[in-house]
């Protein structure tokens, strides 16, 4: 299994490329991700103006240490060959990552990845446009694994609960919550599926949208869920969901300091010959290390990012 790229990507914040002023406090959000979204939450008719609107604001505001990212429109669709061709030429270096909405399967992300590997052999570019690509119904998620493991651009699998829910025919509301009685988590099975799928390819597992943004409780519950099952961060539709992500997703203080505890006595066993020691009572071996380098790493890589 290839090793979890070591990113920070607590919150990705989508922002509809067709609206200026959101544009412009998305830019200063603090969200370790923005994508200009041109594909569902901008009008059919709008899209083509909308690109224009994406290629300005990469090009022009200033991002400060966030990742800059475009949701281009499905492989299916009229707009996606021109959404990747229009953007890689006139952002230029201030482009970092294509989202790929609706994968299906490898054959879609390998498409994205053949047509900008034309593009910046064409262009001369030297640092690769990444990827993140949505798993959001019941193809993707069949074939996540292949997915996940189909093109070295990729960073992350984000799952969106929406489309799944559409694809699914799930009896859920506009937080994708069932409103039926269900025992225990909905979304279970397809966000494990999706966080095994993302570390197969040694990428991260970025969580679904939660409409209601005045329902902090429910997006912390969601995001907690989700992080319990080893997703590294969650979309934000809102710029009051960014402080929560960033809060849910980052190993807590209690958790910094007990890995370092943990780390430090297993070392000082090892150094000793022992493969495992015990601390206050309880067994700490070589699986509990690697737990505990792996929260020292993220956090190390979030102080790093400065936020
Ligand atoms: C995101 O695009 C979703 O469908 O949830
Ligand atoms: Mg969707």
């Amino acid at each position: 299994m290839a090793r979890r790229r070591p990113l920070v990507r607590r919150s990705e914040l989508a922002t509809p490329a067709s609206n200026e002023r959101m544009i412009a406090k998305a830019a200063a959000s603090g969200a370790d991700l923005v994508f200009l979204d041109l594909e569902d939450a901008v009008a059919p008719a709008e899209r083509p103006a909308a690109r224009e609107k994406a290629v300005a604001a990469l090009t022009e505001l200033d991002w400060g240490a966030t990742t800059r990212a475009v949701r281009i429109n499905g492989v299916d669709t009229e707009w996606a060959h021109d959404d990747v061709i229009e953007l890689v030429t006139r952002a230029g270096d201030h482009l970092d990552t294509i989202i790929v909405p609706k994968a299906t399967a490898a054959r879609d992300v390998w498409w994205v990845d053949v047509l900008l590997t034309q593009l910046e052999t064409k262009l001369r570019r030297e640092r690769r446009i990444r990827l993140e690509v949505l798993i959001e119904d019941v193809a993707g998620l069949a074939h996540a694994e292949e997915i996940a493991t189909v093109s070295d651009r990729l960073d992350a699998l984000i799952f969106g609960a929406g489309d799944f829910s559409v694809s699914l025919g799930a009896r859920v509301d506009t937080n994708f919550v069932p409103t039926v009685d269900y025992p225990g988590d909905f979304w279970h099975h397809a966000r494990s599926r999706v966080a095994v799928a993302a570390r197969l390819g040694g990428l991260l597992a970025i969580d679904a949208p939660y409409p209601d943004y005045r329902d902090p409780e429910g997006y912390t519950r969601e995001a907690q869920r989700a992080s319990a099952l080893g997703f590294d961060g969650k979309w934000a539709i809102h710029p009051d969901q960014i402080p929560i992500a960033n809060g849910v997703f980052a190993p807590t203080d209690q958790e910094v300091a007990e890995a370092r505890r943990a780390a430090a006595a297993y070392r000082a066993a090892e150094r000793e010959g022992h493969g495992a020691t015990g601390l206050d009572g309880r067994l700490v071996d070589a699986a509990h290390v690697k737990l505990a380098d792996d929260v020292l790493a993220r956090a190390a890589e979030i102080e790093r990012r400065g936020t």
